[in-house]
């Protein structure tokens, strides 16, 4: 039973694209187990009935809601600084808010809305809140990623995908990303006493799949009884986010609550540093846009 684990009293866990799916769920979970849970939603209407529900069946009332749109940037530096004026610590980021998008749509910051919402708002938010996740050490980051990320190249030349778009390449250059994201924050936050974790939640049957149709339309057929419940998908997001004893594995990939190989690509140091430099760029990062006397971003 996932309730009968780790305690999480006193400490504060943010979890993206908390109203559905997964992340309602590892929201529901460890705010069960005493956290004080910030949850994001992109719509707050949902955001506010998840949060309500959670409530009512955990007991526990430290249950926070925050709003932003990935498709902005601009909607993820607000929501930072919500949470800033709100809290001074974070014990784990959850980055699993995510989208497949059937067509090719670029963002109001011209990048591929995929990978925008599904990396670069991640990649935003996580280095922004970098202060506060080493603030509160022991502190971890769990980044939901996929086993399509084994199908990624990350084609630095086209990642806006002008040349050929796909819903599942643009999905799969969104999880590789993640994926080498995850192992550069490791070596980056190496002795900061901040962890970061990637995971694949298996096929779960979640609104993810029901919302593109078309050529993708297929997926959406597999019947959801084949897939898993979202509470056995989150069952290894909440293992990252809580379970003692795995802080020497920074920076790897999980599937079924152990450690996997991931692609061949990810753990491309050369690929992982670029995409890092690039990000930052997109981002606006660049020049340390965060930093403060002597240290942070242009440090990790
Ligand atoms: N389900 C699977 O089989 C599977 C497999 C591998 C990986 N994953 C990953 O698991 C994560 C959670 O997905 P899920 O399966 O639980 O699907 P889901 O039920 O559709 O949940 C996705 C969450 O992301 C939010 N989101 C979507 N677009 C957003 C945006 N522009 N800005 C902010 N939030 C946004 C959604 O908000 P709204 O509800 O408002 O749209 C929702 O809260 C995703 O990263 C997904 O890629 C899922």
């Amino acid at each position: 039973m996932m309730s009968e684990g780790q305690t999480m009293a006193n400490r504060v866990c943010l979890v993206t694209g908390a109203n559905s799916g997964l992340g309602r769920v590892t929201a529901e979970e460890l705010s069960r187990r005493g956290a004080t849970v910030v949850m994001v939603a992109r719509v707050r209407e949902k955001g506010e009935k998840a949060q309500s529900e959670i409530k009512k069946v955990t007991g526990n009332q430290s249950v926070g809601l925050l709003c932003a749109d990935f498709t902005s940037l601009e909607s993820v530096r607000k929501l930072v600084e919500e949470y800033k004026k709100n809290y001074d610590k974070l014990h784990v980021l959850i980055n699993n808010a995510g989208l497949v998008s059937l067509q090719r749509k670029l963002t109001q910051n011209g990048n591929e809305t995929t990978f925008q919402v599904n990396y670069l708002a991640p990649f935003l938010l996580t280095n922004l809140l970098l202060d506060e996740l080493k603030a509160s050490k022991p502190s971890r980051i769990v980044n939901v990623s996929s086993v399509a990320h084994y199908s990624g190249e990350l084609d630095f030349n086209d990642l806006t995908m002008e040349k050929g778009y796909g819903v599942m390449r643009a999905y799969s250059e969104s999880k590789l990303a993640l994926v080498l994201f995850t192992r550069e924050l490791a070596r980056r936050l190496e002795g900061s006493g901040v962890k970061t974790y990637s995971l694949h939640p298996g096929a779960v049957g979640t609104n993810i799949w029901s919302r593109p149709a078309g050529s993708f339309g297929f997926i959406m057929k597999i019947p959801k009884l084949f897939m898993r419940t979202p509470k056995k998908g989150a069952e290894t997001i909440i293992y990252l986010a809580t379970e003692q004893g795995i802080e020497n594995q920074s920076g790897e990939y999980f599937d079924d609550k152990r450690m996997r190989k991931s692609s061949e690509d990810s753990y491309d140091e050369e690929k992982a540093r670029k995409l890092w430099e690039m990000s930052m760029k997109l981002c606006g990062l660049e020049g340390g846009a965060q930093k403060k006397d002597g240290d942070e971003i242009l440090a990790i």
